[in-house]
């Protein structure tokens, strides 16, 4: 597989970082991953904007591939060379503030950022979404800039292994006795006909596949108060479902074991997920038809 590298194309298995990068030694960096369908990207310009929005935040100068036509440039050859112009992949690329002698504070001005960008096949995980899958609840123990995608993802490694142990898919992580999202996805519930779901804000990333079903459910007349429920909440929500790049629409049917309504995907769930699954695909092959 091939990867890039600070300009360079090369195999992934020779595409490494000195030891002093800050991502290495900080988590001093930030990431997107792009849903793509026959190599055309999904969404190119929401995660552009939130790969920008992080980069203002944590002050790393925007390098050429936080641009639209280097990015599609970028992944063309990526998915070209890695066999993925056909069905599913991703791309994930992660910015970082370079290579420098360890010191908290920032490197000289100049130092140039690390940017990395990887595509990989993907298998959308369609056996669990027909069924449904479980959750837990785990603390919420992240910092407060939530909203910034950075690379420091350990409270989500950990949430995520510990519903993997517990025979889950995601976590649902509480903060002050709210659910705020999963691991790395979105977390939406129904209740009494009506979504709901954590407010933008510091305390959640601003997902994209959570912004897209959001306007499908308006466009469907379904109603929504973004309005975040309580883990109380968790036992009377009627439906629940993740939203993510890598989840699009997962329908949540167990959490802690307790099962979720009726304790399969519920009507709201699937008919969101069918209008999702249809709008990635049309927006994809309308990117691929543009000039
Ligand atoms: N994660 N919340 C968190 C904490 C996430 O890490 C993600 C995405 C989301 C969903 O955002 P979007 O719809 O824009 O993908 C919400 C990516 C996929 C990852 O870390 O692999």
């Amino acid at each position: 597989m091939l990867a890039y590298l600070n300009g360079q194309y090369l195999p992934r298995s020779s595409a490494t970082i000195p030891v002093e990068d800050r991502g290495f030694i900080f988590g001093d960096g930030v990431y997107e991953v792009w849903r793509a369908v026959n190599g055309r990207l999904f969404e190119t310009d929401r995660h552009l904007a939130r790969l920008a929005f992080g980069l203002r935040e944590l002050r790393i100068a925007a390098p050429d591939i936080a641009r639209r036509d280097i990015l599609e440039a970028v992944a063309d050859r990526l998915f070209t060379e890695s066999g993925l112009l056909d069905g599913e992949a991703t791309l994930y690329v992660e910015i970082t503030r370079g290579v420098a002698p360890r010191t908290h504070q920032f490197p000289p001005v100049g130092t140039a950022p690390t940017i990395f960008a990887m595509a990989n096949r993907f298998n959308p995980p369609n056996d669990v979404r027909s069924r449904g899958a479980s959750a837990i609840t785990a603390p919420d123990i992240r910092w407060l800039r939530c909203d910034i995608k950075t690379i420091q993802l350990l409270p989500n490694v950990m949430a995520k292994q510990a519903a993997a142990e517990r025979g889950a898919m995601e976590a649902l992580m509480i903060r002050d006795g709210v659910v705020t999202e999963g691991s790395h996805a979105n977390v939406l519930g129904v209740i009494d006909g009506v979504i709901r779901t954590h407010p933008l804000g510091n305390l959640i990333l601003p997902g994209i596949t959570r912004a897209v079903v959001l306007e499908i459910a308006h466009a469907l007349s379904i109603p929504v108060h973004e309005a975040a429920f309580t883990e109380r909440d968790i036992a009377r929500l009627n439906e629940c479902f993740l939203a993510g790049t890598t989840a699009d629409v997962m329908p949540i049917v167990r959490v802690n074991d307790q099962p979720i309504g009726s304790g399969a995907p519920g009507p709201i769930t699937v008919r969101l997920f069918n209008e999702f699954r249809a709008y990635l695909d049309a927006s994809c092959a309308a990117a691929s038809a543009s000039p």
